[in-house]
């Protein structure tokens, strides 16, 4: 047996015989790390058991329209953010910081898919059996279809696949498990690559749903390969802050459903619990009458959300004014003020900006536009909100107020949890119901906005 090294992009999968500083693959710097190969016969065995289909070209017209066929958990805010459900044979790759709850959602899942008389195999290369006891102990699960498999080696878990077929298989975690013909330790690219490929091939051979744990390294990606995400069926994000109790699961990418949708959940010591009615939890800790502090409906995929908004401007020391943002993009925030600075006149240039998203929520679409900027104008102006108002509309570069979708849904969320007043695009009043129970006012330009927030208080 002959051993030797090599070097691996962790970015891009690119192998070199020699160490470079920068990848031909993919440009990046510093992402190539040595591991050892093993070269000699290749023993890797083949499921030649499995008797492959045919694949036959086929007009696009003629292929058949069929639903994934998805398993449903009791679990909402799972399933939507699936897209509907756990897909038959899909491969979901499921990252978070350490401790964030990764091993209890899954464990979770794993007990609530096995109640209804399925077969669901947990796989952990972390945690003993007696651990996982422990935790379910915690969780109140003791069901006999959910099959716990301590265990390292791949080659062990597959062949148990293979003769259990089980509906449903967590692998805890990714980096914890290793292929015994791959010589690299457990977590490096080619183990991490070898053995996601392997686990793919037997999702889809057996159309079994598989998810796998992976860490995430302190720069906020997957540990491992890059092409891991690109491997997988769906990419999932669970996270949260570690001083609250919120955790955010969010799909980055799904081959079955849409990316918009998040799902909340609260840590809770007997394990998570869905958050169904995520605004009225996210206003709960609201800096009330606080100047800067502005509320906004945004939608988060289907479903409309009341998050509130932060920002503290104070006069910089510095040459360089600092424009720092925690859940909604630093450039969005730069072109605002911009706007503000430009059509409203506000005097921005020399003060220091932090923008907050409460909550751990990421706000990205166009309609907190103009709760941002009312937000920026309040704390600058040292005014008051009125608590009892919520903020919706785009910015354009003009100062104009633009009309943004699903409106109703907003005003109607914002009208169920006392709002009174609803500040909106102009061109957005037509065409629906609004609710009795709110005053809505639409606003043409930013300017008309800042007047409206902040001399007509309501009564
Ligand atoms: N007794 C308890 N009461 C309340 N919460 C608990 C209790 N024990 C653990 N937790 C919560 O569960 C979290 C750990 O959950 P879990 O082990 O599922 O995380 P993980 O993401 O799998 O972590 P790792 O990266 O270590 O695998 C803790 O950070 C804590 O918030
Ligand atoms: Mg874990
Ligand atoms: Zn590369």
């Amino acid at each position: 047996m002959k051993r030797k090294t090599k070097f691996v992009c962790t970015e891009c999968g690119y192998e070199s015989p020699k160490w470079m500083g920068k990848c031909p693959g993919c440009n990046s710097w510093n992402t190539l790390l040595e591991e050892e190969v093993y070269i000699g016969k290749n023993n890797r065995k083949g499921n030649s058991n499995i008797v492959k289909e045919k694949s036959v070209p086929t007009p696009i017209s003629k292929v058949e329209m069929q639903d994934e066929p998805r398993t449903l958990t009791t679990y909402l805010e799972f399933n939507r953010v699936l897209g509907g459900g756990v897909v038959k044979g899909s491969l979901v790759l499921i990252g978070g910081d350490p401790g964030i709850g990764k091993s209890t959602l899954l464990l979770q899942i794993s007990a609530d898919i096995s109640k209804s008389s399925k077969k669901v195999l947990y796989v952990s290369g972390e945690e003993s059996a007696r651990q996982i006891k422990l935790r379910a102990d915690r969780l109140g699960i003791n069901n006999d279809g959910l099959l716990v498999l301590a265990e390292n080696d791949l080659e062990i878990v597959v062949n148990t696949i293979d003769n259990l077929q089980p509906d449903f298989v967590v692998i805890d975690s990714i980096q914890t498990i290793f292929l015994p013909h791959v010589t690299s330790a457990p977590g490096s690219v080619s183990q991490v690559r070898e053995c996601t490929a392997e686990i793919m091939k037997v999702a889809k051979q057996l159309s079994i749903p598989v998810f796998i744990v992976g860490h995430v390294t302190k720069e906020g990606a997957i540990a491992g390969p890059r092409m891991l995400e690109h491997m997988v069926d769906t990419v999932l994000y669970f996270e949260g802050e570690r001083h609250h109790t919120f955790r955010i699961l969010r799909a980055v990418k799904n081959r079955f459903g849409s990316t918009n949708e998040i799902g909340i959940f609260e840590m809770k010591e007997s394990g998570l619990a869905e958050v169904l009615n995520p605004s009225e939890i996210f206003l709960e800790e609201r800096s009330e009458g606080t100047a800067g502090s502005v509320v906004v409906a945004s939608m988060e995929g289907t479903r409309p959300v009341l998050v509130e908004l932060q920002s503290l401007i104070s006069p910089s020391c510095y040459g360089n004014p600092r424009r720092m943002t925690t859940g909604i993009d630093q450039n969005k925030v730069v072109l605002i003020m911009a706007v503000l600075e430009k059509r409203v006149g506000l005097l921005l240039q020399n003060q220091d900006a932090y923008v907050k998203i409460a909550g751990g929520v990421k706000l990205d679409e166009p309609a907190v536009d103009l709760a941002v900027a009312i937000s920026i104008a309040s704390s600058y102006k040292d005014k008051k909100i009125s608590t009892t108002d919520v903020f919706i509309g785009e910015v354009g570069l003009t100062g104009e107020v633009r009309r943004v979708s699903r409106i109703d849904q907003r005003v109607t969320e914002a009208a169920k949890l006392g709002f009174k007043r609803a500040i909106v695009p102009k061109r957005n009043l037509s065409g629906w119901n609004i609710p009795n129970n709110i005053e809505v006012i639409g606003v043409n330009d930013l300017g008309e906005a800042i007047r409206i927030a902040f001399t007509e208080t309501p009564f």
